[in-house]
């Protein structure tokens, strides 16, 4: 199978590409490099020795998008690209729905015209807004708190829409939960440009001495220590749901949330940080981020008896494979 892979020099990007490269399918990557950058491909070939066909374009360019789909034979795609920081949506709207939105608009008219009809796309929990009981499933009411997850529903929205007016269409969307961790190598991992907005990446900052001290955003939510929770999953294992994704014998229009299922708290997941990379990580409460929800987990159980996904690697693996990818990023920028 030969695979487009939008954003794939991204941060969930980079990892499914090596589960599709060591499964034997073909990559062709576009990505305008935005907020990844081009040394993740040299990386993903130390990894699994092939390194993808790649075109810096931006796909809001639609003649651009669409030379690729001239010139290159393609089966599916896998459409990560996109602005994601919800924050900057905030202070810039705009920026966003154009983005997200003409991004996807000018791939999917590329697949229409180009016969191409398998598509992946990446939907996030944040389309479930501040869900009214626990576990999440697929079924709950949809409804968003920010520009960056609008534009999330509304492109769900256009697919559902294509795909009832072409139902050749194959579309899987899949809603992720917290991705965090990294590659075992510590190859290739999350590496935000400017200071980080998630939890992960800026507790190893604060790890590293790169930030004094973490911020945990309010201890008077309604959870086990008063802190948010959430569902984090690791990297690898969601990469890995892309190409059960794919390889699904099912066909037409589906949806799964993709996480764990096991909710850990803020200060749950900086005590087992501590504890596995045997480094102390500073912290103070203080009030409460705009926005913020209580508790944010799923129901895994319509990905496992439909995708057979399940989950190999536990918070602990997700503690050290982040902090194991962020020390090795240091050593390469000191050198
Ligand atoms: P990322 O920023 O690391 O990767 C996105 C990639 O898309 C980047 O490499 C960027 O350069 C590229 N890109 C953005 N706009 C583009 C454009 N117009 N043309 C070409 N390339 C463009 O983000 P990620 O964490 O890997 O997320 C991938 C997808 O998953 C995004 O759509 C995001 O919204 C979604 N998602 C992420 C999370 C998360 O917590 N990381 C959670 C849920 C959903
Ligand atoms: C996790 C917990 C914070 C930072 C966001 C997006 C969502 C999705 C994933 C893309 C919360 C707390 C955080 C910090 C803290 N992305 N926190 N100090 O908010 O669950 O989800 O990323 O789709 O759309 O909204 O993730 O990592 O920002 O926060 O205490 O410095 O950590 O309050 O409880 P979130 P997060």
């Amino acid at each position: 199978m030969r695979v487009l892979v939008t954003g794939g020099c991204g941060y969930i990007g980079s990892h499914t590409i090596v589960e599709l490269l060591n499964s034997n399918m073909e990559v062709i990557v576009v990505d305008n490099l935005v907020n990844s950058s081009l040394d993740v491909l040299d990386n993903i070939k130390k990894i699994t020795g092939k390194k993808p066909t790649f075109y810096e374009y931006d796909m809001c360019d639609k003649e651009k998008l669409r030379s690729i789909f001239q010139k290159e034979k393609i089966d599916a795609v896998i459409h990560f690209a996109g602005l994601k920081a919800v924050s900057e949506s905030v202070s810039k709207p705009l920026l966003y729905y154009k983005n997200n939105l003409f991004s996807t608009i000018n791939l999917l008219e590329c697949m229409e015209e180009f016969n191409v009809y398998k598509l992946v796309f990446s939907s996030s929990a944040t389309v479930y807004g501040n869900p009214t009981h626990l576990p999440v499933t697929e079924d709950f009411p949809l409804k968003t708190t920010n520009p960056y997850g609008t534009t999330k529903l509304m492109i769900e929205n256009i697919l559902v829409d294509l795909y009832k007016a072409n139902s050749k269409f194959d579309i899987t969307i899949l809603r992720y939960f917290n991705p965090i961790g990294a590659h075992k190598s510590g190859l290739i991992g999350e590496n935000p440009k400017g200071i980080p907005n998630n939890l992960m990446p800026y507790l190893v900052n604060v790890a590293l001495g790169k930030s004094e001290v973490l911020n945990i955003y309010g201890n008077d939510y309604k959870t086990i220590d008063g802190t948010g929770v959430r569902d984090y999953i690791h990297v690898c294992d969601l990469a890995y749901g892309h190409l059960l994704a794919l390889k699904n014998s099912k066909s037409g229009f589906k949806i799964y949330n993709l996480g764990t299922g096991k909710p850990t708290s803020v200060l749950e997941l900086v005590k087992m940080f501590e504890k596995v990379n045997k480094v102390p990580v500073k912290y103070q409460i203080t009030n409460r981020r705009a926005g913020d929800i209580d508790a944010c987990y799923t129901s895994p159980a319509k990905a496992f008896k439909e995708l057979n996904f399940t989950c190999r690697y536990t918070l602990s693996d997700m503690c050290l494979d982040s902090y194991n990818f962020a020390k090795k990023s240091i050593d390469k920028e000191s050198r």
